[in-house]
């Protein structure tokens, strides 16, 4: 025991004599209290005081599972997940974030049209403007991305830096997502909710930002590094930025929509990986996601031809093994079904009479030169 000068009474309940004895075991610890008067004193509780170090310590916790019947895919597992963070209400909100559901009634009321919005002057200011402040919100982000950042931290960079920008994070709400961004992890494909996981050496990390400024939503995302990636890894993530960039090429007026999967899967495929299926590119202005859809894969059946003025985005998912996925049990985070690997890349487009404009992609800043990729 460690002698100590105190007032403190010693903590065994019916003993009410000064206190001039610490435990060791907590003072090494940090652990706050523990004063007992005499030895005999602090060994009469030793079976109950114990417990204090085992919790400070972590021994004998129950790990965090909040689903025991799900048979998870691969080796990533669910965090607990902090508050949802507020935004100041001088910041114009969508529709969907007061609603009880997070359910968008401008996008649902649209449900079985296919016409495609053609923006006009103010519109296209309008997308220009939200899409460069999701990627200043993203580069901003990208900067924290270190092993051993919570996803939850990083919501966090992403939520103050969207409120500094007059933008409100459009995922918070959308649907109930509970979340600024959409943080996925090595086998999540896209949608994971950030969380209290601490990132790892060699994890792949993809980042979603969408922003809504002044009645207009930006998109995009990146896949990034955690410390040192294997090979495997990093061609998938080259790869995956590849197709995106060959597919933003087609892009014109007079192209079908349903082209961009064909040029995204032959690529892929070539280079022996899978294009996930169940999520789609998405026409985004005034709403988050509204017409065109636009599938990733080959010899899919999208309807539309490209004009201008159109404004979408073009977002494949590219996975190690199988493009097969399924949902955690939070309905939000699409998983691999074989718990490989997946990344993705995203930008949002405006078709030019000549070809696109990438609205999101990254700028020269302070003189400094103009990146397209992902270094
Ligand atoms: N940003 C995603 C996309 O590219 C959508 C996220 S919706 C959310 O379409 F609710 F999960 F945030
Ligand atoms: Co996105
Ligand atoms: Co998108």
């Amino acid at each position: 025991m460690a002698e100590v000068i105190s007032d403190r009474k010693c903590e065994t309940p019916e003993c009410s004599n000064f206190a001039k004895l610490r435990c060791p075991t907590c003072i090494k610890l940090g652990i706050e209290g523990s004063f007992f008067c005499t030895q005999d004193c602090f060994k009469g509780n030793w079976n109950v005081h114990k417990q204090i170090h085992k919790k400070a310590k972590g021994v004998g916790l129950k790990p965090y599972n909040p689903w025991p019947e799900y048979e998870f895919t691969g080796k990533l597992r669910p965090f607990p997940v902090t508050p949802k963070r507020e935004v100041p209400d001088t910041i114009q909100r969508p529709d969907y974030a007061d609603h009880p559901e997070g359910v968008s009634l401008s996008e649902s009321s649209l449900k079985g049209t296919t016409s495609i919005k053609i923006l006009d002057e103010e519109e296209i200011k309008g997308v220009t403007l939200a899409s460069k402040l999701a990627r200043e919100v993203l580069d901003t982000v990208a900067k924290a991305v270190a092993v051993g950042v919570t996803t939850d931290e990083l919501d966090r960079i992403v939520h103050e830096a969207s409120i500094k920008r007059d933008c409100y994070p459009s995922p918070l709400n959308y649907y109930r997502f509970p979340k600024s961004c959409c943080t996925s992890v090595n086998e999540v494909i896209c949608h994971g909710i950030p969380d209290m996981r601490p990132l790892e050496d060699g994890d792949l990390l993809n980042i979603d930002i969408t922003v809504y400024h002044r009645g207009f939503h930006g998109d995009l995302n990146e896949t990034f590094f955690v410390g040192n990636v294997d090979e495997a890894g990093k061609k998938l993530v080259r790869v995956t930025h590849e197709c995106l960039m060959k597919a933003i090429e087609i892009v014109k007026p007079g192209e079908k929509y349903r082209e961009i999967g064909n040029v995204i899967q032959k690529y892929v495929q070539a280079h022996g990986f899978s294009v996930v299926r169940s999520y789609c590119g998405h026409g985004i202005h005034r709403l988050f996601h509204t017409t065109p859809s636009v599938p990733h894969y080959a010899k899919n059946k999208a309807i539309g031809v490209m004009k201008p003025g159109h404004c979408f985005t073009i977002e494949p998912m590219i996975s190690e093994g199988t493009w097969s996925d399924e949902m955690w049990p939070d309905e939000w985070t699409a998983v691999t079904r074989d718990g490989k690997r997946s990344a993705q890349f995203e930008q949002t487009l405006l078709v030019t009479e000549t070809g696109c404009e990438i609205l999101t992609r990254r700028r020269a800043k302070n003189g400094q030169p103009y990146f397209e990729d992902n270094e």
